[in-house]
C-alpha cells in the first residue's frame, strides 16, 4: 500500500519534471582571489558561475531570451536558485548562507536542436583563510531526453583558500565550453575541453564528476542525475581533457559531467581544487545531400588563441566561416560568451563565407580571463569544431616592436652578408614561445613575394626567445643583390602572463627588411659591371672625401637598391655631417611611404667616413661571432634555467608574481623591468 503510493508519487514527480520542461543544460563554477598574497586572515575572491537553461521553460517569463536581452544584461531568473555551501562549512565562517543563481544573459540559441538561454555572474566575496569547503548549486530537473541519466542535477566546485605550499593563495582552474556540441552518430569522435590555470606552473587534470567521491566532502554528489551518462566505451584522457566516443543513438542529447583538478606537482596527492563543467553533446544522422565537408571556422583568429584587451575599449572581433558546398548555408552560431558581447546577425558577404560580428566593451570587473567559444551550424546540422578564444582583460599583447632604427629593434636591417645567419626582434614585454603550432615566421624575396623560408615558432629550435627578444637562426644562403621581407603570423610572440596574449600578425612588406650585399657591385669597384637595370650604381670616384679602407674591406655595395622604397626616409635619417658631398642616393622606385629608414648602402659608406662610424664598423666585423656567443650563453642560461629540477621552486615563485591575480599591476610591474 505504502509502496504503492510512493511508486505513484514518484510517478506524478516525474511526470512533473517533463511537463516542467526539465530546464537546467550544465554549467561551470570557478573562483580566484583579487590578490593571491596573504594578507591577514581573509582574502577576497571572485567567485564566477555560468549556467545553461532551456530557453523554453514554462516558468521563464515572456519574453523568452532574445539578442536584445544579451545587451540589456537581462537576469536569468530561476525560483529558488542558489549556490550554497555544501560540506565542511565550518571552515568558512563568512561564506553567505546562499549565493546567487540567477546568471546574466549572455547567449541566446532559438535553433531547435539547441533552445539554450545562458548567463554568468561574478560574485564578490571576502572569506577567511581557513576555508576549505564544498560549494555547489543542485536541484531537480536535468534535461530529460537524454541518452542515458535524466533526473536532479549538482553541480560542485571545492573552494581551499589555505595557503599552498609555495605560501600563496590558490586560483581554481578556468574552462570554457558551448552548452551544446553536435556530433554525427557513429563516428568516432575525439574532443578537446579547454582547460588552464592562472597559477602558471600548476599541474592540470580532469576526471569524471561521481557521485561518490572523496575530494569533495561528505562524498556531496558532483553529477546527480548524469553521472557517467557517456555512452560505454567512452575515454577520457585526464592530462588532456580529451574525450574520445561514438555516440550511437540519434537525435538525442548526452550529458557530460566532467571535474578539473589543479595539483601542485604532478606528484602531489591531492589538488587543491576542483572545477566542475556539465554540458550536452547532440547526435545526428547526417541528411542526404549534406556537405562531405564540415563549414570551418577560419579566422579571423586562430582557434584557441588568447588575446590581451584593455578595460573599456570597444573590441570589434570577426567570425569567418567558410562553407564547401553549393547550397551549404550557415544558418546559426552556437556560442559561450562574456557579459555584455553582442552577437550580429549571420551575413554571407561572398559565395562560401559566413561572417558574425561581435562586439564588447570589456568592464573593469570583467578582468583576468575571460572565455568564448563559438560553432557554426550549417543547413544540414552540421556543426563546424568549436573555436574558443581567451580575452586576457587588462593585458597588453606583447607586440613586436616596429624596426625605427637600424640595429634597433629588428637586427639586421638594411644590407647584411649572404651568410647573415642571427637575427633579432624585440617585443613591448617579455615573450616567450607560442603555445600553439602554426605560428610561423617566413622570410620572402622581394621581387616575387616567394616565401625563402619559414620557421613553426611553435616548436622550431630555431627560434629562440630570451626575455623581451626573439632571435631567429636562419641556415641557408642568401641570394647577393636581393631584397628581403620577413613577416610573422598571429602569436609569433606571445606574453608570458597566465594565457600567454599574443602578437598580431605582421604582413607589411614594409615592416622587417633587408638586402644582401652584391660584391659585384662593391665600393672598391671604380668600374660597373653590368648590374641588374633596376639598380642605380654610383661608384666611389664620384664622391670628394677619400673612404675609410675598413668601410671598403667590408665590402658594403655602393649601389641604391630597388627594393628599398623609401626616399623620404632615407633621406632625412643618414647622417650627413662631414659627409661626401654627392647627392643622397637616387632611387628609381616608387616613393610609397614608410616608417623604416633603409640604411643604404651609400648611407654606410657616408657613415663610414666618421670614427663613430668606423667604431660601429668594427663592431659588426666582430658582431656575428660576439652575438653567436652572446646568444649561446643566454640560451644555456635559459635551458639551465628550466631544467626541471631549478625551474621548481624559482619559476614557480617568478611566475606566481606575475600571474592573473593583478592584472593592471602585473601588468605595469613587467612593462618596467
Ligand atoms: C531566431 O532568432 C533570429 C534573430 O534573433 C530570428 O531571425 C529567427 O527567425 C529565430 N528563429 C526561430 C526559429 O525562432
Ligand atoms: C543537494 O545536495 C545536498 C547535499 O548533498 C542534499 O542534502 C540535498 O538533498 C540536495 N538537494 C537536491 C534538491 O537534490
Ligand atoms: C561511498 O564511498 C565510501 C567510502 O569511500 C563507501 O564507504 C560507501 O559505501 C560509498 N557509497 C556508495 C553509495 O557507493
Ligand atoms: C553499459 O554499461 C553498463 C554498466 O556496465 C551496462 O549495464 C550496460 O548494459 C552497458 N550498455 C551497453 C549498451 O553496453
Ligand atoms: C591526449 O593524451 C593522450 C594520452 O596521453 C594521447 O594519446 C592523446 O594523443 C592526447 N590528445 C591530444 C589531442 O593531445
Ligand atoms: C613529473 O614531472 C617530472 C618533471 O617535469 C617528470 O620528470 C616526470 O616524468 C613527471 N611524472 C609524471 C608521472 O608525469
Ligand atoms: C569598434 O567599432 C567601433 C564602432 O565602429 C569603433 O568606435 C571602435 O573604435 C572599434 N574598436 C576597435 C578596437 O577598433
Ligand atoms: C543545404 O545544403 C546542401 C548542401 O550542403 C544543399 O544541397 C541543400 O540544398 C541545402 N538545403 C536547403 C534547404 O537550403
Ligand atoms: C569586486 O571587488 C573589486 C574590488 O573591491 C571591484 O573592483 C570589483 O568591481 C568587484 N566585482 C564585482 C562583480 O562586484
Ligand atoms: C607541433 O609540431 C611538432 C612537430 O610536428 C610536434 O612534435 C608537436 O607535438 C606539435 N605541438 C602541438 C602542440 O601540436
Ligand atoms: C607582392 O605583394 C604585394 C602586397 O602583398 C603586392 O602588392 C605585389 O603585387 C606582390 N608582388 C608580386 C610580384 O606578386
Ligand atoms: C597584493 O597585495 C600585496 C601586499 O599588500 C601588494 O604588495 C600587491 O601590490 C597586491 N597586488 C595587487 C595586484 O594588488
Amino acid at each position: 500500500m505504502e509502496r504503492g503510493l510512493r511508486l505513484t508519487l514518484a510517478l506524478l514527480a516525474s511526470l512533473c519534471i517533463l511537463i516542467d520542461g526539465s530546464h537546467y543544460r550544465g554549467g561551470i563554477i570557478t573562483w580566484r582571489p583579487l590578490n593571491n598574497t596573504v594578507q591577514g586572515t581573509t582574502t577576497q575572491i571572485l567567485l564566477h558561475q555560468r549556467y545553461f537553461w532551456y530557453r523554453l521553460w514554462s516558468s521563464f517569463p515572456a519574453p523568452l531570451c532574445r539578442e536584445a536581452d544579451v545587451a540589456s544584461q537581462r537576469p536569468i531568473v530561476v525560483a529558488g536558485a542558489a549556490l550554497i555551501c555544501l560540506a565542511n562549512c565550518a571552515t568558512s565562517p563568512t561564506f553567505p548562507p546562499s549565493i546567487s543563481a540567477n546568471m546574466i544573459t549572455s547567449d541566446c540559441d532559438n535553433s531547435t536542436i539547441i533552445e539554450s538561454w545562458g548567463g554568468e555572474l561574478y560574485t564578490n566575496l571576502t572569506l577567511h583563510l581557513t576555508t576549505d569547503i564544498t560549494i555547489g548549486y543542485n536541484s531537480s530537473a536535468w534535461l530529460s531526453a537524454l541518452f542515458k541519466g535524466s533526473g536532479g542535477w549538482s553541480i560542485v566546485n571545492r573552494l581551499n583558500l589555505v595557503p599552498r605550499p609555495d605560501g600563496f593563495i590558490n586560483s581554481s582552474p578556468v574552462t570554457t565550453t558551448l552548452p551544446c556540441i553536435l556530433y554525427p552518430r557513429n563516428v568516432p569522435i575525439l574532443h578537446i575541453v579547454q582547460m588552464s590555470d592562472n597559477d602558471y606552473s600548476d599541474y592540470l587534470l580532469c576526471r569524471w564528476a561521481n557521485s561518490n567521491q572523496t575530494y569533495n566532502y561528505d562524498h556531496v554528489n558532483e553529477c546527480e542525475g548524469v553521472c557517467s551518462a557517456m555512452p560505454n566505451g567512452t575515454l577520457l584522457f585526464a592530462s588532456n581533457c580529451t574525450l574520445q566516443f561514438i555516440l550511437p543513438q540519434a537525435n538525442i542529447y548526452y550529458a557530460c559531467a566532467l571535474q578539473i583538478e589543479d595539483y601542485y606537482t604532478n606528484s602531489s596527492l591531492e589538488p587543491m581544487s576542483s572545477v566542475p563543467i556539465q554540458f550536452l553533446f547532440y547526435a545526428y544522422i547526417i541528411p542526404v545531400g549534406a556537405c562531405g565537408t564540415l563549414p570551418s571556422i577560419i579566422g579571423v583568429r586562430p582557434n584557441r588563441a588568447c588575446i590581451g584587451v584593455p578595460v573599456g575599449v570597444q573590441l570589434n572581433e570577426t567570425i569567418e566561416v567558410q562553407t564547401y558546398c553549393p547550397g551549404q548555408t550557415i544558418v546559426n552560431f552556437v556560442t559561450s560568451s562574456p557579459i555584455g558581447m553582442t552577437h550580429s546577425v549571420i551575413s554571407n558577404p561572398s559565395p562560401g563565407l559566413w561572417i558574425m560580428t561581435l562586439t564588447w566593451t570589456p568592464v573593469e570587473n570583467q578582468l583576468g580571463p575571460q572565455g568564448f567559444c563559438a560553432g557554426a551550424v550549417d543547413n544540414s546540422t552540421l556543426q563546424s569544431a568549436p573555436w574558443c578564444i581567451t580575452y586576457l582583460v587588462g593585458y597588453d599583447s606583447p607586440n613586436l616592436i616596429h624596426p625605427i632604427l637600424v640595429q634597433g629593434s629588428a637586427s639586421p636591417i638594411g644590407t647584411v652578408f649572404a651568410n647573415q645567419s642571427l637575427f633579432s626582434i624585440q617585443a613591448t614585454s617579455a615573450v616567450g614561445r607560442p603555445t600553439r603550432n602554426g605560428t610561423n615566421i617566413c622570410f620572402h624575396l622581394d621581387t616575387t613575394n616567394a616565401t625563402v623560408l619559414c620557421y613553426d615558432a611553435g616548436y622550431s629550435p630555431n627560434v629562440i626567445y630570451t626575455g623581451y627578444t626573439i632571435v631567429i637562426v636562419t641556415d641557408i644562403t642568401w641570394t647577393p643583390g636581393q631584397s628581403y621581407y620577413v613577416t610573422m603570423d598571429d602569436g609569433f610572440a606571445s606574453g608570458s602572463v597566465f594565457c600567454h596574449a599574443e602578437s598580431l600578425a605582421i604582413t607589411d612588406k614594409t615592416f622587417w627588411r633587408f638586402d644582401i650585399w652584391n660584391p659585384a657591385h662593391s665600393s672598391t669597384t671604380t668600374t660597373t659591371t653590368t648590374p641588374p637595370t633596376t639598380h642605380t650604381v654610383t661608384s666611389l670616384g664620384t664622391t670628394t672625401t677619400s673612404i675609410n679602407t675598413a668601410c671598403t674591406t667590408s665590402g658594403i655595395v655602393v649601389t641604391t637598391t630597388n627594393a628599398s622604397t623609401t626616399t623620404t626616409a632615407v633621406t632625412t635619417t643618414p647622417p650627413t655631417t662631414g659627409g661626401p658631398t654627392t647627392a643622397g642616393p637616387t632611387t628609381t622606385g616608387a616613393t610609397t611611404e614608410s616608417t623604416i629608414p633603409v640604411f643604404y648602402p651609400k648611407d654606410f659608406e657616408n657613415a663610414c667616413q666618421q670614427p663613430v662610424a668606423i667604431m660601429s664598423l668594427i663592431m659588426m666585423i666582430g658582431f656575428m661571432p660576439i652575438h653567436t656567443l652572446v646568444m649561446y650563453a643566454a640560451f644555456t642560461k635559459f635551458s639551465n634555467m628550466h631544467k626541471p629540477s631549478n625551474i621548481a621552486a624559482r619559476t614557480r615563485h617568478q611566475q606566481r608574481m606575475k600571474n592573473i591575480l593583478g592584472p593592471k599591476k602585473t601588468f605595469t610591474r613587467v612593462s618596467n623591468i
